[in-house]
């Protein structure tokens, strides 16, 4: 009697002692897998860290973005998909930080133009795409430097010399990160695509890409490659603020800057679909409206990022249009402003 309840507590002790190997196991293999991945994905960016504490905070961070961007698609509640992509060892108050520098904090203060060019456009077709029109550069990759209004004016400089003089060239973002310096822009600490515009201005036009390549850090001032214009514009004009409609006429008409507000972690692992938030409307990225159009009856927005072709459809992000607010989604329709060729 007293033997069979030892053997029945033993094989209880057993059994636990089990369950709790069997759950290390599992906790270990679902560790090692994640690790695994995380060596794959290391090696597929390129990643290399200082020393293997730094590579155990980023496994620890890559994990819980990896779990979120698969319960997300998982869950299958949001019209698009999110993907394990160049920033998945990033923190999202990393990634902000780091290249969001758009100075939207400073909008209060920014003088809006009055004048409306599109104003009187009748001819608003159901959808446009400017890269059929070839007017758009392949997709560029700001890297590690808060300059995406460089990008953003550039884009929109591109698209406005292509549709006046025929000739679509890669135009220079490191020349306004270097040169673009006495006013409000500040390389990769941020800037304004209205301040682009106007340094363009001011400097009888930009030099290409060629002539003074990107390197994504602040540098001096390439007076030589500077004084060598391939495109310029007359003037900038800003679109009516919070009007969709407004915005829709504009990117009819040219490729158009607009700023958004990035900052959320479903932004910063967009990788298909419409996009329909949650974000907010505090600006704080800039990126170029080219195009727009209707999928499955969802209006959407498409645009143009700098963060190289891994990231969303293939560098760009369809985000939902005609949303209830006049903002627009992410605050689109706030500050969206083109050059005059
Ligand atoms: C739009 O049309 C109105 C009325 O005809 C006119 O007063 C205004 O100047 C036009 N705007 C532009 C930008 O052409």
């Amino acid at each position: 009697m007293d033997s069979k309840i030892k053997i029945q507590h033993l094989s209880l002790a057993f059994l636990l002692l089990g369950m709790l190997a069997f759950q290390a196991t599992s906790r270990t293999i679902q560790d090692a897998s994640m690790q695994e991945r995380h060596e794959e994905w290391m090696a597929r960016y390129g990643k290399v860290y200082e020393d293997p504490q730094e590579k155990e905070k980023r496994l620890n961070i890559f994990k819980q973005n990896v779990e979120y961007i698969e319960s997300s698609n998982s869950a299958g509640t949001k019209p698009y998909k999110l993907g394990i992509n160049q920033f998945a060892d990033l923190t999202n108050e990393e990634f902000t930080a780091s290249r969001n520098r758009f100075k939207g904090h400073m909008c209060p203060s920014i003088e809006r133009t009055p004048s409306f060019k599109y104003e009187n456009v009748t001819n608003v077709p159901s959808s446009v795409d400017w890269r059929k029109q070839g007017a758009v550069t392949p997709i560029k990759n700001q890297g590690n430097c808060g300059c995406c209004w460089a990008f953003s004016a550039v884009a929109a400089t591109e698209g406005i010399t292509k549709l006046s003089t025929g000739k679509l060239i890669s135009l220079s973002e490191q020349e306004l990160v270097d040169c673009d310096t006495k006013g409000v822009d500040q390389g990769c600490e941020g800037g304004l695509m209205d301040d682009a515009f106007k340094f363009i201005i001011q400097n009888n036009g930009l030099t290409s890409e060629a002539n003074y390549p990107y390197k994504g850090v602040d540098g001096t001032c390439n007076a030589n490659a500077e004084a060598n214009h391939v495109a310029t514009i007359k003037g900038y004009e800003d679109v009516p603020a919070n009007n969709e409609q407004a915005l829709q006429k504009s990117v009819a008409s040219q490729p158009i800057s607009v700023a958004i507000d990035a900052s959320g972690s479903d932004f910063q692992f967009y990788s298909s679909g419409i996009f329909t938030g949650s974000c907010g409307t505090e600006l704080d990225h800039g990126v170029t409206a080219i195009g727009y159009g209707v999928s499955d009856s969802t209006e959407y927005w498409l645009v143009k990022n700098s963060w190289g072709t891994e990231w969303g459809e293939e560098g760009y992000i369809r985000m939902k249009r005609n949303v209830g607010a006049k903002e627009g989604l992410c605050g689109i329709a706030m500050q969206a402003s083109y050059p005059i060729a």
